[in-house]
């Protein structure tokens, strides 16, 4: 029986979730594969020892010692961040073998070195783990929508933020509250910048453009806003108003240029999106020719995102096994078909808009803060005014129709210089029906 051997470079939650995987699995894996997907190797510069049940795997400290051994077909880098996952990832592709990482930031900025190695070296790279945990959206996206031309891309990416805000709105709790909360439990990390910024999904979002239109994105070049600032009393009104707040990556094909964004939004508790709670994940596609799609699930945890893992890793076996490495290009795509396209400036965008004014409570600020937002051509749906406290401060809550984001940040800009209004504006963009 083929014997397909299997180094993992840092044994952190998603490293430590494959071994275990691949070891409660084997038989599983065996009897679908045919083939003995088997854990050499493990590289960590932290660890000791290996837990029991992997005494017959050796442990090292050095990564390199990996991609130097002959006898390992397939490198697991789970260290996550650019360097050194980086130059170890270059590196095992350029002694040829198989890559399999769950990096999204990685390669969403630098996937584009990692795919032409992988291609110049006849290699394969697999990513499912990347985006969503433990959904196979990546394969998804990849084959099972192959015949499509990708419209639109819309999700819950981060469980960690998704987590903070369902609490937010179920407890009534302010953000800073949750947190420390989520991370005194382990739901957060130590550092949740990326998580509650929006940077982990703009990561996310990246990659999953690139595969769907075919075309070269960096994260940088998503606009991305994230949930820190959110209030428990925007919470509230959404809910009075109908919507949940949620932190949406959103983007849309219009052929020569494609929209890309990370920001908190409203959305209708009739959409499906709405009650994806907790640390859950949900991605939506809608195709030119399936329609809509919605792939849910856990979107993080050692042993869903080790399932992914362990599903690159086996589909790199058989292709070894069947000898068609590189039958499915990475990207979905053939790497010269790939293109750059426009991404539309946040500027040229339309949508329909929250906003929560904290005012005076005097005579005529409604009457100037909507002809304000009327002279730029900006039009209400409705407007709430919230009971008046001791100081005459009041929320005043205006839910737009559909207005050009250039205009809003004009109106708003003009709108903050007002004696009547006294703290900062709170915009929050509503989910556009389609
Ligand atoms: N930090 C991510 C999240 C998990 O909270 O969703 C892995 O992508």
């Amino acid at each position: 029986m083929k014997k397909i051997q299997v180094g993992i470079i840092g044994f952190g939650t998603v490293g430590s979730g494959l071994a275990e995987v691949l070891y409660s699995q084997k038989e599983r894996l065996l009897k679908r594969t045919g083939v003995d997907i088997c854990l050499a190797k493990v590289a960590d510069i932290n660890l000791s020892a290996l837990p029991e049940q992997f005494s017959g795997v050796s442990l090292v400290r050095d990564g390199a010692e990996l991609i130097q051994d002959p006898d390992i077909d397939i490198i697991v880098e789970t260290i996550g961040g650019i360097e050194p996952a980086k130059s170890l990832v270059m590196a095992a592709i350029r002694a040829g073998k198989h890559v399999v990482t769950a990096n999204k930031a990685l390669l969403s900025q630098e996937g584009r070195d990692i795919f032409a190695a992988a291609a110049e070296n006849q290699v394969e790279v697999g990513f499912e783990a990347s985006v969503g945990g433990g959904i196979p959206v990546i394969k998804s996206l990849r084959e099972g929508l192959v015949a499509n031309r990708i419209l639109s891309i819309m999700g819950i990416m981060n469980g960690t933020a998704n987590y903070i805000l369902t609490r937010m709105t179920e407890e009534g709790v302010p953000f800073d509250e949750v947190l420390k909360d989520a991370q005194e439990q382990g739901f957060a990390e130590a550092d949740p910048t990326y998580d509650v910024e929006g940077i982990d999904t703009a990561h996310k979002l990246a990659i999953l453009m690139c595969m769907a239109y075919g075309t070269n994105i960096t994260h940088n070049e998503i606009a991305t806003e994230g949930i820190s600032q959110i209030e428990p009393l925007d919470i509230e009104l959404a809910r009075e108003f109908g919507c949940r707040i949620k932190l949406l990556a959103i983007s849309r094909n219009h052929g020569d240029h494609v929209e890309a964004r990370v920001h908190p939004t409203m959305v209708p508790e009739s959409h499906l999106l709405a009650s994806v709670s907790g640390a859950y994940n949900a991605i939506h596609f809608t195709g030119d020719t399936v329609g809509n799609v919605l792939l849910y699930g856990l979107g993080a945890g050692m042993i869903p995102t080790g399932s992914a893992v362990a599903a690159d890793v086996v589909d790199i076996a058989r292709n070894i096994q069947a000898g068609s490495i590189g039958r499915v290009p990475p990207l979905a795509y053939l790497p010269e078909e790939i293109t750059s396209r426009r991404v539309t400036p946040m500027d040229e965008l339309f949508g329909p808009y929250y906003f929560r004014f904290t005012v005076r409570d005097e005579p005529g600020v409604l009457s100037t803060i909507s002809g304000i937002l009327g002279r730029h051509g900006i039009s209400l749906e409705s407007v709430v005014q919230k009971g008046c406290r001791e100081d005459h401060v009041v929320p005043l809550v205006m839910l737009t129709h559909t207005a050009k984001e250039s205009a809003v940040a004009a109106a708003l800009e003009e709108i903050a210089e007002l004696e009547s209004v006294v703290a900062p504006v709170v915009k929050i963009r509503l989910l556009e029906e389609e």
